[in-house]
């Protein structure tokens, strides 16, 4: 194994190229386990070169796709959760800004005169909400609403995306938590006389977005670069990029979810629900696609699981002996994984690098060097490995999990590979 260079990628660059992790659109909405930009840009620069086509299967809300658009490369990223993929697109589409301010005056005086009542229902809506909320939320989608159609869908979706960022802040779910719970501190809260005011909050992040869209649109609209998005499973990579003939990608870089830590639809729940990009339904159902999940199919767990790799073996013996469970999921995860290194090493033109963002995390007390795990796999699957970084993580946004299942994840393992 390659010899591992310690990094710094935060101060590798100056305040006026990075001022803060939230710069250009970075920061329009929150997103968990969302990638600090030095990280993409740095290996953006170093392996690709303007016009180039970068592909993120893992996207999540669009950190490396802006980081590529905003360095004149085209970029394509797929994500299974439809609200990533929401704010990805809206992340690097420049809007007009005329167009905008009109839309922005509209809506706000609709969301203020109109008394419409709440027709947005799902599981469980007055448990997460107050009916202030309730109905403060319903009168902005609905104003929101009004508009689709009347201006162009990218700016009506950067208007959903205003509205998605407040909605856990509105609600009794603790912010602070990656899940969607009520906690104590909530509770407390609500019983000392907390009241949201959604419609107030609406305002403030229209108004907070729109400075950072307009920051960007001059920018990204001098160069004619593209930004493609797809909603989708990164195991169908290639049937997704087929047929829109973008197949061939001249560098991969992605960062995929840890095993077993973070549960995406569990956490963004009543964004789903409120925006309407998935039903109850369907967000169980893709919880059980989402890479990770602890959504596993069988109920005997009574073998330890195998694989061709020693390292992981001796990793799902001792899990096996703690959670039998467990130590299945973790087999399922590099299963999965190794799937999509197939797929992508399909789209990768030949000689393109792949850059890997990995963490390790610790499963029932023990510690799995997932790059360690991955990069045999990658080699099986044709790449050959170059380099091995790692990084402290400073400004990750992951919040502390209830159950502490998937484990603290300190410091970042960057691997690129080359396709042989
Ligand atoms: C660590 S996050 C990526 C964060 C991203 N780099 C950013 O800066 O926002 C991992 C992403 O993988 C996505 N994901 C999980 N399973 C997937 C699958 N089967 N196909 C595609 N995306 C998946 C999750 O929805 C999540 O957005």
């Amino acid at each position: 194994m390659s010899k591992v260079k310690r990094m710094d990628f935060q101060r590798l660059y100056s305040l006026k190229e990075i001022p803060a992790t939230n710069y250009l659109t970075h920061g329009i909405h929150s997103y968990t386990a969302k990638l600090i930009p030095h990280i993409p840009r740095y290996f953006i620069e170093k392996y690709t070169k303007r016009g180039d086509v970068i592909f993120d299967p893992f996207c999540g809300s669009g950190t490396t796709l802006l980081e590529a658009r905003f360095l004149s490369r085209n970029a394509i990223g797929i994500d299974i959760n439809p609200l990533a993929t929401l704010i990805s697109e809206v992340k690097t589409t420049p809007l007009d800004i005329d167009e905008l301010s009109l839309a922005i005056r509209l809506v706000k005086e609709d969301v203020k005169n109109s008394n419409r009542k709440l027709t947005v229902v799902f599981p469980n809506i007055d448990y997460w909400f107050c009916k202030k909320a309730r109905n403060e939320l319903s009168r902005i989608k609905f104003s929101i609403e009004s508009l689709n159609g009347r201006f162009s869908e990218s700016l009506y979706r950067f208007l959903l995306v205003c509205f998605s960022s407040i909605i856990r802040k509105s609600s009794y779910a603790d912010p602070r938590m990656a899940k969607t719970y009520k906690s104590k501190r909530v509770i407390e809260k609500v019983k000392t006389g907390w009241v949201p005011t959604p419609i107030q909050y609406f305002e403030d992040s229209i108004a907070k977005n729109f400075e950072k869209i307009k920051a960007i649109s001059w920018h990204l609209t001098e160069n004619n670069n593209y930004v493609k998005v797809f909603q989708g499973d990164a195991r169908e990579t290639l049937a997704t990029l087929k047929p829109n003939r973008m197949e061939e990608v001249d560098f991969i870089i992605t960062s995929p979810p840890y095993i077993n830590a973070q549960d995406y639809f569990r956490s963004y729940k009543l964004e789903l629900w409120w925006l309407g990009l998935a039903t109850p339904e369907e967000v169980r159902y893709l919880k059980k696609r989402a890479i990770g999940t602890e959504n596993i199919s069988g109920s005997n767990y009574s073998a330890i699981p195998k694989s061709e790799y020693r390292l992981l073996n001796i990793i799902l013996n001792q899990i096996w002996q703690i959670d039998r469970k467990k130590s299945h999921i973790v087999y399922n995860y590099f299963e999965d994984m190794k799937s999509i290194f197939k797929e992508i090493y399909h789209v990768l033109k030949k000689g393109g690098y792949f850059c890997l963002i990995t963490g390790s995390n610790t499963i029932c007390g023990v510690q799995i060097p997932t790059y360690k795990i991955f990069s045999p796999i990658a080699e099986n699957t044709g790449f050959k490995l170059l380099e091995i970084s790692r990084d402290e993580i400073k400004n990750r946004s992951l919040p502390p999990d209830r159950n502490h299942n998937g484990g603290i994840i300190k410091e970042e393992w960057i691997t690129v590979f080359r396709k042989k």
